[in-house]
């Protein structure tokens, strides 16, 4: 069954539309921001890769602050970040290798709870995923059941929030690793914008794709449709989706974010100065109501020349 009728690969470029950026907070040198997401009163929560932390940005303060909310001593590295419930969290931490390694079997799913204003967070584990080798981005597909991308082994698996069991969910050619590549990284980025629609990016082979899929168990209802790929979304990170269905894309190599349509019109909104890095967005909430954030690791070339930053993009 196909799932969206597309011209696929069509990809074409329009001009630079030169969005303007406003950097709102930047991190000690250095600090890989991995991650954001955007709490329901406006403020930002970001991960960071090389300690596993979290960290509370506040946006609106006047200069912007930053508060750590979470860090896990045995681990190095927090990715990525979804919200279950309203104000509470799923993260997941593990250890990497730098620059992009991570060290297969050391992953786990823990929650953050920031629901009660004026407490510290609350954080609990959910679940050592020890046959996982690398998870990276991370969905909820439902309040009770996540999606976990597990880029080095190229496949998603399924994490239930209750019984606590997960398992394989979701393999296709469009989600593999390639250990050929000198960065083997498959499927990254993973959202789920409207129910029952799963959008996906894949690294090393430079594609971003969507897929229908039964919202309670997360089984695959259509084929996977690639919907852009090649050069022009190349090294492809996190990203968000549109009312629309378009994607804003973090392009951490191409440190660039672009606005892709599922016509395969691909617009650069910024390229390199503030957005340098760029890893993942998140649309603003709350007092930040139609506001687009993107964190970045702080990495030029591969190179940690500044700290992470959090940069307002205005559309
Ligand atoms: C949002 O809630 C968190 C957790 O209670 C709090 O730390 C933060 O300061 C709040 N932000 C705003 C803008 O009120
Ligand atoms: C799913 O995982 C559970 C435990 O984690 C296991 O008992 C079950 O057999 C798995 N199911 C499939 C279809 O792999
Ligand atoms: C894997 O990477 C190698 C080296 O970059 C490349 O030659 C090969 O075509 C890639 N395989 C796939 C399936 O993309």
């Amino acid at each position: 069954m196909r799932f969206f009728l597309v011209p696929l690969f069509i990809t074409f470029v329009v001009p630079l539309l030169a969005a303007k950026t406003r950097t709102v907070y930047e991190f000690p040198n250095p600090t890989w921001l991995e991650n954001i997401a955007s709490m329901r009163n406006g403020s930002l929560l970001v991960t960071v890769i090389g300690r596993a932390e979290v960290y509370i940005v506040e946006p609106f303060q006047t200069p912007a602050t930053s508060r750590l909310v979470a860090s896990f001593a045995s681990s190095n590295a927090v990715l990525g970040i979804t919200e279950l419930r309203p104000d509470v969290f799923a993260i997941a931490v593990g250890s990497t290798v730098p620059p992009s390694s991570p060290v297969p079997g050391s992953f786990s799913i823990h929650t953050l709870d920031l629901s009660t204003p004026n407490r510290a967070a609350r954080i609990s584990k959910v679940a050592d995923l020890t046959t996982m080798q690398g998870i990276n981005g991370i969905a909820a597909l439902n309040p009770s059941m996540l999606l976990l991308a597990d880029s080095w082994a190229g496949n998603i698996v399924r994490l239930d929030m209750q019984t606590r069991a997960s398992n394989i969910t979701l393999q296709d050619s469009t989600l593999r690793s390639n250990f050929t590549a000198p960065l083997p990284l498959g499927v990254n980025g993973l959202k789920v914008p409207f129910p029952g629609v799963l959008y996906y990016s894949n690294t090393v082979l430079n594609l971003l794709g969507r897929v229908r899929v039964d919202a309670m168990t997360g089984r695959a209802l259509s084929n996977f449709e690639v919907f852009a790929k090649g050069e022009i979304v190349s090294g492809p990170d996190d990203f968000v989706v549109e009312r629309d269905g378009r994607v804003v894309l973090a392009r951490a190599f191409g440190d660039t974010v672009q606005r892709v349509g599922m016509d395969g019109k691909v617009e650069i909104l910024v390229n390199g100065g503030d957005v340098a890095g760029a890893t993942a967005l998140a649309f603003g909430r709350g007092r930040g109501n139609g506001k687009l954030y993107v964190c970045t690791s702080g990495l030029v070339g591969g190179v940690p020349m500044r700290g992470g930053r959090v940069v307002q993009i205005e559309l």
